[in-house]
């Protein structure tokens, strides 16, 4: 069920509520009777409770003891983790809406707190039959905040429902998104958001000889596209372009490499960086924000047939470069290589290209965060960092030495697409890195992109991972 948030100056004292506030003022400030009073303080000293809730009969009160934490992020992260434990206590209850008070005066706490609920109200009932769908029943939250305007609000709501969009596409089906169904997801995406698509098809990618995203695609009954978002509003403070790049394989079997075991079940994740972009774009241009966007997104999965492609072959990627492919399950880097070639051609300010790319970057990190590298300047580094932060999307840097250069030289060709045994997140990097002449970033999403077992407000199954990142950073950008 998608929520709406909304600016209230008023407390009913007849609907369900909640208040953030802290030890000093839990038990002081709020509207609680005595013997309230006495019960909540017991359950804050003795048992150590954060959240307590009062049963009003026709509606429930609830007071959330915000943690302490060092760091503002911590602050809000903690205030997102328990935005979700509310909205699962408020499903079961089968309750439609609630309004947090304020009480800290922290406007920055009630939206964090609203954004988890918001988040952790996410389902994905595509396939579940009427009987079973159960739909969560909260719609409505209200924010109570002399802090907060409703700039920030709507801010937000795009957010969520950009982070929403990604999670939608991650989740699809792999018999429903092909290449060409996203392309038409992307395109219907753009239309509500305002930014536009040109899709190119297979014959387009021929002419423009993208080896990499063909090579990929040869063991497919389905087409490839590639797709290229746009937002340019009139104002845009950079000449320069952002341009945003996505995997998009919708769904990765490994190819003549072929995944076994548990490892291909999941794979239908495997477009969630091209999900990202396009939730990106998404809430980059409903915002307006001031900012010239790109985003290039290759789509194709990648399977077995007669024709597929197999280890051994050399293919040439469209700036000449050719690749020994030794691996036809690293077929990611082969698509992003057309991608980051077509890139070129903008003179881009920065590149970003986010992907789920190694199972080296889930070894290394998990599902808490991005694996990140790149040439950007330590300016441009530090601020993704920090938005990384913000949002608690952050992000792991690597080092991005030159000795690893050596791993993916090839005997036959100029590189191979597999390195040695270990590092192999990096020379994924390292591989990218031939193909970009321009500052760059590289975000392995691997990890966080698809959860098997739920984390609070990110869920199950797609996160939207990247997009509330990326919005972060060009609101900053923009203003
Ligand atoms: N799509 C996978 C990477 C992946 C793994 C994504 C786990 C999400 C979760 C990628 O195409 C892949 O298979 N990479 C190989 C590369 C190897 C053959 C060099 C890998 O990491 O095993
Ligand atoms: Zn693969
Ligand atoms: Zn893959």
């Amino acid at each position: 069920m998608n929520i709406s948030i909304h600016k209230v100056v008023a407390v009913s004292n007849k609907k369900n509520s909640i208040y953030l506030c802290n030890n000093k003022n839990a038990t002081s400030v709020l509207p609680f009777s005595t013997a309230e009073k006495t019960y909540i303080k017991q359950e804050i000293e003795k048992k150590e409770k954060k959240l307590i809730g009062i049963n009003r009969f026709t509606h429930r009160v609830f007071l959330q003891v915000v943690e302490e934490k060092k760091e503002t992020h911590l602050l809000l992260e903690s205030c997102r983790k328990s935005g979700a434990v509310l909205c699962a206590m408020l499903n079961e209850l089968k309750e439609t809406s609630v309004t947090i008070v304020d009480t800290n005066n922290n406007g920055e706490e009630a939206l964090a707190f609203a954004e988890g609920m918001a988040l952790a109200n996410y389902q994905f009932l595509q396939y579940k039959m009427q009987k079973t769908r159960n739909p969560n029943s909260l719609n409505k939250i209200n924010i109570h905040s002399n802090k907060v305007n409703n700039g920030a609000i709507n801010e937000l709501q795009i957010m969520i429902a950009g982070t929403i969009a990604a999670r939608d596409l991650v989740n699809e089906t792999p018999a429903v998104l092909t290449a060409t169904k996203f392309s038409k997801e992307m395109t219907r995406l753009g239309k509500e958001a305002g930014f536009t698509l040109d899709i190119f098809t297979k014959s387009k990618i021929e002419s423009l000889k993208m080896g990499g995203l063909l090579a990929v695609n040869k063991g497919s009954n389905e087409p490839p596209t590639f797709n290229v978002l746009e937002w340019k509003p009139k104002n845009a403070k950079n000449k320069k372009p952002y341009v945003l790049v996505g995997k998009g394989v919708v769904y990765d079997t490994g190819g003549y490499n072929i995944k076994v075991g548990v490892g291909m079940e999941t794979m239908k994740c495997d477009m969630a960086g091209g999900a990202a972009v396009t939730g990106a774009l998404f809430t980059i241009a409903k915002a307006k924000l001031n900012v010239h966007v790109i985003g290039l997104i290759p789509a194709t999965d990648n399977r077995i047939d007669g024709k597929a492609y197999v280890a051994g072959d050399v293919i040439t990627i469209s700036n000449g470069k050719t690749v020994e492919v030794l691996n036809t399950d690293a077929e990611g880097r082969l698509i992003l290589a057309d991608a980051l070639v077509y890139a070129q051609k903008y003179k881009p300010e920065l590149v970003i290209d986010l992907a789920t790319l190694t199972g080296a970057a889930v070894a290394a990190v998990g599902p808490y965060g991005i694996v990140a590298m790149g040439t950007a300047d330590e300016k441009t580094k530090n601020k993704l960092k920090e938005s990384g932060n913000n949002v608690y999307e952050r992000l792991a840097e690597m080092p991005f030495w030159e000795e690893y250069d050596e791993l993916i030289k090839s005997d036959i060709a100029e590189i191979k697409n597999i390195g040695g045994p270990y590092a192999g997140a990096i020379t994924a990097g390292k591989f990218l890195q031939h193909f970009v002449d321009y500052p760059w970033m590289h975000f392995d999403i691997a990890g966080p992109a698809f959860l098997s077992t739920k984390d609070s407000y990110r869920g199950k199954g797609g996160t939207g991972y990247g997009v509330r990142l990326l919005f972060d950073f060009f609101k900053k950008i923009s203003n």
